[in-house]
């Protein structure tokens, strides 16, 4: 059973060992190994049990070091990453050599990023190495927003959670990728879009439901609990209500769903503090003895935006299916 604790010295011993263990940063808990070492590579993929055509982030401490990974970092790459960076997001860019192929599923480009988180930051600045880190859930789970998430999903294959805390952004970083040097939206997340337009201009948006996705992030059916969630537009009412029922809202409970069985998201209606508890609620709700979770989207602004793609990954429109796990 893994330890949990904030020793960064554990930490690295681990990692430098070639073993993989929890981490924390701003958006969610990632389960990180050494990026250079395909054996660490291959654990990772193992105890998630992660499809190998879907590829990894690699984190560092700062923009100095990317040159030691990529070929070339566009001119709206540096600027993104000047301005946000430690911060939620990954830009994704040449690779070079030093980078396994396993990291990057074959692909030409690694998905890059400096986390925002002082323990992490810490522990990567005391190794040689950059680190992998997925999300440290089992695959097509609900992130991890704190270190008791990882242990009760990973614990028993992993040495080590380093604990720093529930997550501050609670959501993935922002993924963005460059085409003929044009920057585009690959995964919303953590860093709003309006913040990212504010830094470079306008930005195209790959949608997750497009048929040949770049990040295989951008699949629907991802972070998705085990009971079936139901998503209802805001002010839209459930049809199907009974003691069994749960609910995620925004705002305030909804009427007919006995209360016990419903989580409300931010009683402020602010989008950053639903978008912290997001994951955690899911989680939550998940584990109740509840046969269905109707789910409130939120405004579609700031980051209400990426909590609803990830809403509308975990769950589907039509009430009439069964559980599809
Ligand atoms: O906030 C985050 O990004 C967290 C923390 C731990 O840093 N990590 C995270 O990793 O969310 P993961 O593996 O759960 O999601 C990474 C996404 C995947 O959908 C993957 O397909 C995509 O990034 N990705 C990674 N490398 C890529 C590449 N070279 N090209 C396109 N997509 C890539
Ligand atoms: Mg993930």
């Amino acid at each position: 059973m893994a330890k949990t604790g904030m020793d960064i010295g554990a930490a690295k011993a681990f990692l430098e060992a070639g073993d993989v263990v929890g981490i924390p940063t701003e958006t969610v808990y990632g389960l990180a190994g050494n990026a250079l070492n395909s054996d660490a590579v291959l654990r990772i993929f193992a105890v998630k049990n992660r499809p190998s055509f879907d590829p990894l982030i690699v984190h560092t401490d700062s923009l100095e070091k990317v040159g030691q990974y990529v070929t070339h970092i566009p001119d709206a790459a540096r600027k993104l990453a000047q301005t946000v960076w430690p911060g939620p997001l990954t830009l994704l860019l040449p690779k070079r050599d030093t980078i396994p192929d396993l990291v990057t599923s074959g692909l030409s480009s690694v998905a890059i990023r400096v986390p925002n988180h002082p323990l992490t930051l810490a522990l990567l600045r005391s190794l040689d190495f950059p680190l992998a880190a997925p999300s440290a859930n089992p695959f097509g789970y609900i992130s991890p927003t704190t270190a008791q998430h990882v242990a009760d999903q990973l614990g028993n294959q992993i040495p080590y959670v380093l604990d720093g805390g529930p997550c501050g952004i609670g959501l993935e970083s922002t993924i963005i990728g460059f085409e003929n040097g044009l920057p585009t939206v690959y995964r919303l997340g953590g860093m709003a879009l309006e913040q990212l337009t504010a830094i470079v201009g306008p930005l195209t948006v790959r949608d997750h439901s497009t048929s040949n996705p770049k990040a295989p992030g951008m699949l629907s059916s991802h972070y998705a609990p085990r009971k079936p969630v139901f998503l209802l537009q805001p002010g839209e009412q459930p049809d199907s209500v009974d003691s069994q029922t749960g609910g995620l809202v925004f705002r305030e409970p909804l009427p007919g769903i006995p209360l016990d069985n419903q989580l409300v998201l931010s009683a402020n209606g602010d989008v950053v503090e639903a978008a912290k508890n997001l994951f955690a609620y899911l989680r939550q709700l998940d584990n109740l003895p509840l046969t269905r979770i109707y789910a409130q989207l939120l405004p579609n602004e700031g980051l209400g935006r990426a909590v609803n793609d990830r809403l509308k990954r975990a769950g589907w429109s039509d009430r009439s299916a069964k559980s599809p796990l």
